[in-house]
C-alpha cells in the first residue's frame, strides 16, 4: 500500500514524499491519520536548537496527530486514537491513546500546557493572571483554563490588533494588549510567560511566574531577554520552568473541564509545509489543525 509523508530534505526544506506502507507488528495499530496540529515548538525542532531531539534530514517529521485505526491488533478497526506520528497520511504505532468521537479536537489542544502551567504557578481562586502572547495553541486556552481555576481577572497580550480584538471576543480573556506597542499591565498574582520575557516588573508581592516558552526567541529571533533579579528579590517572585511531564496526574481533572481549542483549519498534507512557515510568521489564531482526509 502506497503512503505519502512530509520529510526533511535538508535545513528548513521540507518535501512530500511518496513511500510504501509497513504491515503493523504485534500490539502496534495502523492508523489513517485525519488531522494533525502545528506548533511554535517545531522551529526548533527544525533547526535543533531546543531541548528535544529534532527533526532528523531524510526522515518524516513528527507531532500530534488523530486517526481511526484500519489495521492491526492494538485496538479494534474503526477507534478513534490520538498519537505523536503527525506529518503522515498513515502511522504505525503502540503508543497511542483512544479518543471519544467528538474529542478530536481536545485530543490535539495544547490545553494541558496552560492549565499544567496555571496550576504549577499555583493559581488561587480570586487572583489575576496574565498570560504573554495569547493568540496561539496555549495561550488561546488558558483564560477559559484560568476562569475555570477561579482567576478573578485574566489579561492576555498578541501581536496584532486583529488578534487583540479576538482575545476578547472570542478567547474569554478580561482585557488584551498589543504587546508591540502597548506596557505590560500591573498587580499580576500569576503570569504564564510563553514569550521568554517574565514579567517581574508587573507582578504583585509574593508573585508567581511559569515559565513555559521562548516564543521571541523560537520565532523571532531574540536573544535570551535579560532576567530583572532584583525585581525577582524584592518582590518576592517564585519562577517555576514548567515540566509537563511532572504534572500528568492532573489530566483527568483537566479533562473534565473539556476545553475546546480556537482553532484555525489547513486542507491537506500538501498545504502543511507552508502553513507551518504562516504559523512562524504568525498567520494564524489558535490552534492550527491540518485535515487528511
Ligand atoms: N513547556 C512545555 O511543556 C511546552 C509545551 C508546549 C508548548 N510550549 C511552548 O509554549 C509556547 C507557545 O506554544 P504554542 O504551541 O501556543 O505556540 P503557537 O500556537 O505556535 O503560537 C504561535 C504564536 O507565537 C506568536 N509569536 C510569533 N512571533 C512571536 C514573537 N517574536 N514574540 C512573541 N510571540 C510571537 C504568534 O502570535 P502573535 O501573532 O500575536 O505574535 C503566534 O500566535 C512555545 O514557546 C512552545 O514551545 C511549551
Amino acid at each position: 500500500m502506497r503512503t505519502r509523508e512530509v520529510r526533511l530534505a535538508g535545513p528548513d526544506e521540507l518535501v512530500v514524499v511518496e513511500t510504501e506502507l509497513a504491515e503493523p507488528g504485534p500490539g502496534h495499530v495502523l492508523v489513517r491519520n485525519r488531522w494533525m496540529a502545528l506548533g511554535a515548538v517545531m522551529r526548533t525542532l527544525l533547526d535543533g536548537t531546543g531541548p528535544l531531539p529534532g527533526y532528523r534530514v531524510g526522515e518524516p517529521l513528527f507531532g500530534k496527530a488523530v486517526g481511526e485505526v484500519i489495521a492491526g491488533d492494538g485496538a479494534p478497526v474503526g477507534t478513534l486514537v490520538s498519537h505523536g506520528l503527525g506529518w503522515r497520511e498513515h502511522a504505525i504505532t503502540e503508543r497511542f491513546e483512544i479518543v471519544e468521537p467528538g474529542a478530536e479536537l481536545r485530543a490535539l489542544s495544547s490545553g494541558f500546557v496552560a492549565y499544567g502551567a496555571l496550576r504549577a504557578a499555583g493559581l488561587r481562586s480570586g487572583e489575576t493572571v496574565y498570560v504573554s502572547s495569547v493568540a496561539g495553541a496555549v495561550g488561546s486556552t488558558a483564560a477559559r483554563l484560568a476562569k475555570a481555576l477561579g482567576a478573578a481577572r485574566v489579561v492576555g497580550s498578541a501581536g496584532t490588533p486583529e488578534k487583540v480584538a479576538a482575545l476578547t471576543a472570542a478567547f474569554g480573556y478580561d482585557e488584551a494588549f498589543d504587546r508591540q506597542t502597548e506596557t505590560r499591565p500591573a498587580d499580576i498574582d500569576v503570569a504564564i510567560d510563553l514569550v521568554g520575557e517574565p514579567p517581574v516588573a508587573a507582578m504583585r508581592p509574593g508573585g508567581r511566574i511559569a515559565l513555559v516558552g521562548a516564543l521571541a526567541q523560537q520565532l523571532g529571533g531574540a536573544t535570551p531577554a535579560p532576567l530583572d533579579l532584583l525585581g525577582v528579590i524584592g518582590r518576592g517572585v517564585t519562577m517555576v520552568g514548567l515540566d509537563l511531564a511532572a504534572h500528568r496526574h492532573l489530566e483527568p481533572e483537566y479533562r473534565t473541564l473539556a476545553v475546546d481549542p480556537p482553532h484555525s483549519v489547513v486542507h491537506g498534507l500538501d498545504a502543511a509545509p507552508d502553513a507551518l512557515r504562516g504559523l512562524f510568521a504568525g498567520r494564524f489564531t489558535g490552534l492550527v489543525v491540518i485535515t487528511l482526509g
